[in-house]
């Protein structure tokens, strides 16, 4: 077999995908003509246009469009079902998803109605493909501390399966310490903790988050690989990083993906995941990344089944659970190789 169908083969975990940022892009189509055509799209070719981004940005904005086209809780179902059903494509096992609420709440949706569809789609794709998958929800740094203590109370009643918090959108000019509250309550909330962080914004920025708002994981992190000792101190607090090579391409966060700093990250004794974090809007899938990491940063099989094995650990999924991956993983590892 070859080394691309091996890594096509490997067990994987997704820690970092938004639901929303996952959309395919027929159902994208589909979506846009249950609204009356909100945007300017109607063929596949069309949105090649809508996919190619100036900086990160404009992908956000981008990304806002999608969130438009979702104008009704139950479509929840069908784009969790179809992420889910993508990622057991690639063979991811777990896939720990984000759901950025309050993109819709300001649009009049509801929140326990959104959660509702997402199980849905959770439960269906667990029943049909064995895939895993919990939910953290994105406060969205653009809204501000006051929405995102509104979303943890949503949480605590009628947050079903979801296991974190996370903090994403616009990262430059909104400090990581204008949510310690945040963080400290949904700390004592018994929810787990991770931020977008050193994807768009300074070093400066990921230390100030790892102080006031201490994340068990960090998204991207990649203006960390700027700073030694801030490397070292994640791996003193064994604080993962969720990288996404391939958005972080497409952003501009790294100019190539050689150039990629997730070597630099295990070097430094940090825990990593990989991840695609929107794949069809930045051209990718788990078997992509995993390829790429392997053709431009010379990842072997075997470094990529590790980095696999430290992704169950870092997961937020309890020891038995663990326990049961690991196994999965090891048996399906050792047919491979
Ligand atoms: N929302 C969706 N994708 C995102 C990203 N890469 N960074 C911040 N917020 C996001
Ligand atoms: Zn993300």
């Amino acid at each position: 077999m070859s080394v691309e169908e091996t890594i096509k083969k490997l067990p994987k975990i997704e820690q970092h995908v938004h639901i929303v940022g996952s959309v395919r892009p027929e159902t994208l189509l589909w979506l846009n003509k249950q609204g009356g055509l909100k945007l300017p799209y109607e063929t596949l070719d069309d949105l090649k246009d809508f996919y190619a981004y100036t900086d990160f940005e404009h992908f956000l904005k981008v990304y806002s469009m999608v969130n438009g086209l979702i104008t009704h809780e139950k479509y929840y179902e069908t784009i969790t079902y179809e992420m889910l059903q993508n990622q057991h494509n690639c063979n991811v096992k777990h896939v720990e998803c984000i759901f950025s609420a309050y993109d819709h709440m300001h649009r009049g949706l509801d929140f326990a109605d959104m959660v509702k569809y997402i199980n849905r789609g959770i439960t269906r794709a667990r029943t049909e493909f064995g895939i895993t998958c919990n939910i953290r929800v994105d406060v969205v740094r653009d809204y501000g501390p006051k929405i995102a203590l509104m979303l943890l109370d949503q949480i605590k009643s009628k947050g079903d399966n979801v296991v974190s918090i996370d903090t994403g959108g616009m990262e430059d000019g909104i400090r990581p310490k204008t949510y310690e509250k945040v963080y400290q309550t949904a700390r004592e909330q018994g929810l787990h903790l991770v931020a977008h962080q050193g994807e768009a914004a300074g070093v400066d920025y990921v230390w100030e988050c790892v102080e006031y708002l201490r994340p068990e994981r960090i998204g991207h992190g990649v203006a960390a690989a700027q700073d030694l000792k801030l490397l070292t101190e994640l791996s003193h607090r064994g604080i993962g990083i969720e990288t996404c090579p391939m958005s972080n391409l497409r952003t501009g966060a790294v100019q190539s993906l050689g150039e990629h700093p997730i070597r630099c990250f295990m070097e430094a004794g940090v825990k990593v995941s990989v991840n695609t974090d929107d794949p069809p809007m930045f051209a990718t899938d788990m078997n992509t990344e995993y390829l790429m990491l392997h053709r431009e940063l010379g990842f072997t099989v075997e470094e990529l089944h590790n980095i696999g094995l430290d992704s169950i650990e870092t997961s937020f999924i309890d020891e038995t659970e663990k326990e049961r991956l690991r196994k999965q993983f090891d048996s399906e590892y050792i047919k491979l190789v």
